[in-house]
């Protein structure tokens, strides 16, 4: 049966950005049977044994556990285990109390806030807060008379936000500057605040920190001028933190989460060894958050209890905090060291390339200013010689201008071993010689 698609059905039902290069690396790995790929392409995080370790013994200790609580159960008909109230009941569209209390005093004490539970919202994964947000504050306003847009500061920036508004036409991007270092091959974007427009017309602002794909960290002060140019509008400013500190904590670069009245810092426990449970954790102002957990019931009721339950034992425990620093972090710092050391080696002198600076993240971001083809071609290149990486102009949502650099880019992941990386960025080396060299010859 082929059902007739309203306007957003048809937009919601095509998958955007990296979502659709995806389907064709799978059906690459599918039909290259005999042949060994290098898959450079994942976003998925590694399971490290330690991380795996802890939510094991989170979920036996919740298992083991008993009701403390009075209200989680009638105390004369039966003494329900906690498991039993986080698996088979319904429960409150916020989140699981007891979470909200650990992620509460964990920021508190480690930031010296003064949150209270009215700051916090549960939702299932960081996505949907962005989903959320950019419909809520985003598109056309209840007359109908103005468009509201979302802003990204700064493109290329997380392909998910391509996906987020069931209005199109309301996603906004804007060009960054380059921070070039042409002797030492590196590069770091900044926001472009001399075309930044953030008005009347803004509805939200969005951003990753740390970014995927980019591995940048946007400064304290270019935040802080961010979320002070959307201040006067009342526009939120969504910090997507989803590899931030405290958990995962894959800052390779020293950053504070940063608060503030038009700030919604956004939190995600996927790559802190979750992505299955889907945890986000949006904590800002309570009237912002209010309009957030409102949205959340009526579209899914709320996030599922079991993983915040375990969650619950990691950050009061303070274990998550301690892993995601002594083992998360160093685990994909080391990755990237291998990334660059390789490319230092191999790349041929002769050819500009400029990796982006390794300031967090799971991933590397290369750019290849006088590339002869386009990254979709050259990723293609790459495949024969069985290397899968991502083109980068899949990470450039909402950015209308024609930039060539939008397709001079590709996107490492970190989460292949170190073998891996060191013969990928080999072959990856060979291949973009070759490639420079034909045109000269040609
Ligand atoms: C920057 C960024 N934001 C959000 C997400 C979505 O994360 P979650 O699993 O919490 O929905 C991802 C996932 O890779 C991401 O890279």
């Amino acid at each position: 049966m082929n059902p007739a698609l309203s306007k957003i059905g048809a937009q919601m039902s095509h998958l955007t950005g990296v979502r659709a290069i995806m389907k064709d690396i799978v059906e690459t790995l599918r039909a290259g049977k005999g042949q060994e790929f290098i898959n450079l392409s994942a976003g998925n995080p590694v399971i490290l044994p330690e991380v795996e370790q802890l939510w094991r013994d989170c979920t036996a200790d919740l298992l083991a556990s008993h009701a403390t609580c009075s209200t989680w159960g009638d105390p004369k008909t039966a003494v329900a285990s906690e498991y039993g109230e986080v698996v088979c009941r319904y429960g409150a569209s916020q989140g699981y109390q007891p979470f909200i209390e650990a992620v509460r005093d964990d920021f508190n004490r480690r930031y010296g806030l003064n949150l209270s539970n009215n700051n916090i919202l549960i939702t299932p994964g960081s996505q949907s807060i962005y989903f959320y947000a950019a419909n809520a504050f985003g598109g056309y306003t209840a007359d109908g008379s103005q468009l509201k847009k979302i802003v990204l500061p700064l493109s290329p920036d997380y392909t998910g936000y391509g996906g987020v508004t069931l209005v199109p036409e309301a996603l906004i991007a804007y060009k960054p500057t380059l921070d070039i270092d042409e002797k030492a091959n590196r590069f770091k974007y900044r926001p472009d605040f001399s075309q930044l427009a953030i008005d009347e017309n803004t509805g939200c602002v969005i951003f990753s920190r740390p970014c995927n794909p980019t591995g940048n960290v946007l400064t304290q002060e270019e935040v802080e001028k961010i979320a002070a140019l959307a201040a006067p509008y009342n526009v939120p400013v969504l910090v997507d933190s989803a590899y931030a500190p405290p958990y995962p904590a894959l800052n390779f670069t020293d950053m504070t989460p940063i608060m503030g009245e038009n700030i919604i810092h956004c939190i995600s426990l996927s790559k802190a060894g979750l992505p299955g449970e889907r945890i986000g954790i949006a904590i800002g102002d309570p009237e912002m958050i209010q309009v957030l957990e409102c949205f959340q019931t009526n579209m899914c009721i709320h996030s599922p209890r079991y993983g915040q339950a375990i969650a619950t034992r990691a950050i009061a425990s303070g274990a998550l905090g301690d892993i995601a620093e002594t083992v998360i972090r160093p685990h994909y710092q080391q990755k990237f060291t291998v990334v660059e050391n390789t490319l230092d080696q191999a790349m041929p002198k002769d050819l500009p390339w400029c990796l982006h600076r390794g300031e967090g993240a799971i991933f590397s971001w290369l750019w290849l200013p006088e590339l002869p083809m386009t990254d979709w071609e050259f990723y293609q290149e790459l495949k024969q010689v069985g290397v899968i990486v991502v083109p980068g102009s899949s990470f450039f949502p909402g950015l209308r201008e024609d930039w060539p650099h939008t397709q001079q880019c590709i996107r490492i992941s970190l989460t292949a071993t170190d073998e891996e990386l060191t013969t990928g960025m080999q072959r990856l080396a060979k291949v973009a010689a070759e490639v420079h060299q034909k045109v000269l010859v040609s």
